[in-house]
Parts: structure tokens; C-alpha cells; sequence
């Protein structure tokens, strides 16, 4: 069952070596603020999608906290991404309410049909996969997102059918 569709593609800034003037602005907005390193984390993986290692340096560098201790908040909180990742995300929900929809079957069913894990992009860069918490439409579970379109009631078969479905679509827009 599909609730929203959106046709957007997720822009892959993070495919493209990380340029940090990119954080300039971010960097200016927050300088000399107090608590401002989760908005410089969030905002850093908003312009590339991830953040990458040299981008610790250079947030060390402005805020005075020392690498290891940003590291330590990047790596705490599961909102930060530390690789990057595909063109198109695939989110399936392992709230609990998903959880007892069998999400599991959700999850194997694609990781089957990629190759890959849970967390991994694909080879060619067009899909990651990922386990997430409620994603807030639990009367629908179990649910996955990919990009903006949310979709739920799956089955582990369903959720491979819209995996390639979406796939051949993109795969074929741009050939035109
Ligand atoms: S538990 Fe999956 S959407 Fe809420």
C-alpha cells in the first residue's frame, strides 16, 4: 500500500568529493555559540549527505572540542551517518508495532534481493538499506520508506516488487 508519492530524487552531493568551503556559511552562523556542535553535525550531513572524516577535523578546528569527543557524539546518536550512502534510502521501520508485523521479513526479503546488509549500499550506489525506529505511520505497519514515498501493509515479496519497480522507473527516466 502506497500513501505518498513524491517524485523526487535524494540529490547525491555526498557522491562528489566533500569540498568543507560548503560549511562556511554553517560554520559562520554558529561561531562562538555555545552548544552548537550537534546543529554543526547536522548540518554538515545535511549538505553532504554523511559526514565525512575531514569534516571532523575542521568542526574541531572552529569549536575547540577535540576530534575524538565529536566523534563520540556522531557515533552516539543514530541520526548521524558516517559513510555515504545511495541515491535512494530504503528505511524500514523495526518499531515495535512493525516489529510484530514481521518487519524481519521486510528487511531479509531486500537483503536478499541487493546483496547487501543492513546499513550497506548497494555496489552501484542506488540503494542503501537501513533499520530504523517508528516512522510514525504504525497503523499501517509494517512499513518501509524509500525517499519521501512511504509504503505500508508490506510483505517481504511486496517490499521487493516497489524495490524494483522504483529501480526500472529511475533506470528508465533517465535513458529518455
Ligand atoms: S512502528 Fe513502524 S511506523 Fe511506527
Amino acid at each position: 500500500m502506497r500513501i505518498t508519492r513524491i517524485a523526487t530524487e535524494t540529490p547525491v552531493k555526498e557522491q562528489l568529493e566533500a569540498d568543507l568551503n560548503l560549511l562556511d556559511d554553517l560554520f559562520a552562523k554558529y561561531r562562538g555559540k555555545p552548544g552548537s556542535l550537534i546543529p554543526l553535525l547536522q548540518g554538515t550531513q545535511h549538505t553532504f549527505g554523511y559526514i565525512p572524516q575531514k569534516a571532523f577535523k575542521r568542526i574541531s578546528m572552529e569549536t575547540g572540542i577535540e576530534t575524538a569527543d565529536i566523534y563520540g557524539v556522531a557515533t552516539f546518536y543514530a541520526q548521524f551517518r558516517l559513510n555515504p550512502v545511495g541515491k535512494n534510502v530504503i528505511k524500514v521501520c523495526h518499531g515495535t508495532a512493525c516489529h510484530v508485523q514481521n518487519a524481519n521479513a521486510i528487511t531479509d526479503a531486500i537483503k536478499d534481493e541487493l546483496g547487501v546488509k543492513d546499513g550497506e549500499t548497494t555496489s552501484d550506489g542506488f540503494y542503501t538499506l537501513e533499520s530504523v525506529a517508528c516512522l510514525g505511520c504504525c497503523s499501517l505497519a509494517p512499513v518501509m520508506m524509500i525517499g519521501d514515498d512511504t509504503f505500508g501493509k508490506l510483505t517481504g515479496k511486496a517490499a521487493v516488487r516497489i524495490v524494483r519497480e522504483i529501480r526500472n522507473t529511475r533506470c528508465n527516466q533517465k535513458e529518455e
